[in-house]
């Protein structure tokens, strides 16, 4: 055979796996777009919403960034919920001195308004109920009268005006209820879509190979089983340390809000999107790297050992996640003096 055959036959050859390993990948792909299609809702802008309730959202951002909604006047929502890293500051606060010093990481803003339970123990079941427990409870605004709030916000004039035109029908617009109404909204509009989203509804080029093969071994690992839903978690509460006990014992999460001793270390499954920006992990913040966080889960939750390149495949499945921030929406207005 001459060199030329022989080239020949390597070029058929070539050309025949490479067909075979893009048909593979293919295959691969849709596979994983119908395991996801059973697990996920994807996450849209909803710019009927947005334009319709523009009012109520502009008002609700100004109070988002107020600092005058706290006691001493020197806390807003967005000290520790920081929009622009992702609704978190990265840090925890302590809790309850009482029990046992014990911290809760501050969770993201982004994409939370639909889910069904909230607070890292999952003690607390609506936006609006939680938003109520932002202001009152000790480590967000540790607010004790509303009616001083309110008093507060009527001593700025330009209130009066937000508050009329969000809320046009009332003879007191400025009420304790409007100011939470307002905040709903705002924090309603906070989606960030991601790649999933597009891949999702088709997209097969908006999540690479490597993606690809890490929300495989995501599935084989069987964590859709407890992080579903749009937000991938968020949707129920489950024992942490099902498999291994968890090392921090504590917060006893859910325990806290019903004493019964089977919910002993029952937390919320944490929602996942954008979880590639939102160190440290875990309501302790026991982690603070992805990959460790997904060997953890492995150990604790599923009895797994997860090998490094497993959890920096699954790591690299999970940053399809991150979304983008909607930097329009979410900017500071200017402060309102009088
Ligand atoms: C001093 C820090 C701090 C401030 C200020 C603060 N928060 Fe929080 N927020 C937290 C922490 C910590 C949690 C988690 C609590 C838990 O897991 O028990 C939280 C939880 C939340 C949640 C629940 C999110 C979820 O997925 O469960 C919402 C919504 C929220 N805060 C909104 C607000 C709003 C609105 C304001 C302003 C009125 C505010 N927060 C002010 C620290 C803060
Ligand atoms: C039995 C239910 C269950 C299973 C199965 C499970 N998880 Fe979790 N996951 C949880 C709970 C509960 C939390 C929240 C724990 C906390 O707040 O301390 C969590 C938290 C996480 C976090 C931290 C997110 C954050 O922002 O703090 C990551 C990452 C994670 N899980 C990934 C995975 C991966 C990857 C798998 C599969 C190997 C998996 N989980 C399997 C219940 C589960």
């Amino acid at each position: 055979m001459s060199v030329s055959k022989y080239f020949l036959l390597f070029l058929v050859g070539f050309t025949f796996s490479l067909g075979y390993s893009q048909s593979k990948l293919e295959e691969e792909t849709n596979n994983l777009r119908d395991i996801l299609k059973v697990f996920f809702v994807p996450v849209e802008t909803n710019t009927a919403f947005l334009k319709n309730e523009k009012s109520k959202i502009n008002l609700g951002r100004h109070l988002f960034y107020e600092e005058r909604l706290s006691v001493n006047s020197k806390i807003a929502c967005y000290s520790c919920h920081d929009l622009n890293n992702c609704g978190t500051n990265g840090s925890y606060y302590l809790k309850q001195k009482a029990e046992g010093d014990f911290f809760r990481d501050v969770p993201t803003l982004y994409n939370v308004a639909t889910l069904p339970v909230f607070n890292a123990d999952g003690g607390i079941r609506s936006l609006k109920e939680k938003l109520y427990d932002s202001f009152f409870n000790r480590y967000e605004m540790n607010l004790e009268d509303e009616n001083l709030l309110v008093k507060q916000l009527q001593s700025v004039k330009k209130y009066s005006k937000l508050f009329e035109s969000a809320f046009p029908n009332e003879d007191e617009a400025i009420s304790f209820n409007n100011v939470i109404e307002a905040l709903e909204f705002f924090i309603k509009g906070l989606s960030t879509p991601a790649p999933i989203d597009r891949f999702i509804k088709g997209d097969n080029t908006a999540l690479s190979k490597e993606q690809i093969e890490g929300g495989h071994v995501f599935n084989d690992k069987n964590c859709y089983s407890c992080h579903t839903g749009s937000n991938v978690g968020g949707q129920m509460i489950q024992k942490l340390g099902i498999e291994r006990e968890w090392p921090n014992q504590k917060d006893l999460g859910y325990y806290r809000v019903k004493r019964l001793s089977e919910y002993k270390m029952f937390f919320r499954v944490a929602p996942l999107r954008n979880v590639e920006k939102t160190a440290p992990y875990f309501h302790d913040g026991l982690s603070s790297r992805l990959w460790q966080a997904v060997k953890l889960m492995g150990k604790h939750e599923r009895g797994l050992d997860i090998t490094t390149t497993e959890a920096l495949k699954i790591s690299e499945f999970l940053k399809t996640l991150t979304g983008e921030i909607p930097l329009e929406y979410i900017k500071k207005p200017n402060k309102l003096l009088n």
